[in-house]
């Protein structure tokens, strides 16, 4: 039977083969588990070539776990997060990234899906105020969950927004893989470089 393609998500096709292959390649004797084995170690090495010498490392199992702990690493239960309406840890994390580090979301009305400066100025307030919940960090999606790409200058303006306030800016990766090749730029260029302070790396959407 000739089954539909469905692009309602990039997780509904299979794995790539090379992924597999992979897989299979590292498969076999024995390695110290929990992270201690030269795969990891490799893997660790690779971001660090690819992002720079400081970059710190932490595996996680899917999307939004990798957002849940990017985001609780940085913040405390008396800050906010400004995203957009249609972020995904808005509206598909089932509430984790409320949860888990107790801060407020501040949805924002996104411009083709996109933060931008002027957007995210009417939660810049508060700062220091013991009843406001202190706005920390702006989170961003790239890709956008609306197919959009944010190009590097986008994406520097709301850094530089974000540090001028003491805040940081997250960006989700989920997509990053998509977002370099509709940029041709190579990862760091449009995080470190730009001014991204977290990000969640996708592999998962990637096979
Ligand atoms: C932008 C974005 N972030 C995070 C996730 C979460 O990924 P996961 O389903 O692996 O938790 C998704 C999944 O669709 C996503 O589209």
């Amino acid at each position: 039977m000739q089954v539909k393609k469905g692009f309602a998500s990039d997780n509904n096709s299979g794995v790539h083969p090379n992924i597999l292959k992979a897989i299979e390649s590292v498969n076999h004797g024995h390695v110290v588990g929990y992270g201690n084995d030269i795969y990891t170690q490799k893997a660790i090495e690779i971001f660090k070539e690819k992002f720079g010498e400081k970059t710190e490392v932490f595996f996680v199992f899917n999307g939004t776990g990798a957002n849940v702990l990017g985001l609780s690493t940085v913040t405390h239960s008396f800050n906010s997060i400004i995203c957009a309406e249609t972020a995904h840890i808005q509206e598909d994390e089932c509430g984790a990234p409320e949860k888990f580090t107790g801060c407020k979301l501040l949805p924002v009305e996104p411009v083709n899906g996109k933060l931008t400066p002027e957007a995210v100025q009417h939660h810049l307030k508060g700062f220091d105020f013991e009843h406001h919940s202190q706005p920390r960090v702006m989170s961003i999606s790239q890709v956008t969950e609306m197919g959009t790409v944010y190009q590097p200058l986008e994406i520097i303006a709301l850094a530089d927004l974000a540090h001028k306030n003491g805040m940081l800016l997250h960006m989700d990766g989920a997509r990053i893989a998509n977002a370099a090749v509709a940029l041709n730029l190579g990862f760091k260029a449009f995080t470190k470089d730009c001014g991204v302070d977290i990000l969640s790396f996708g592999g998962t959407k990637t096979g």
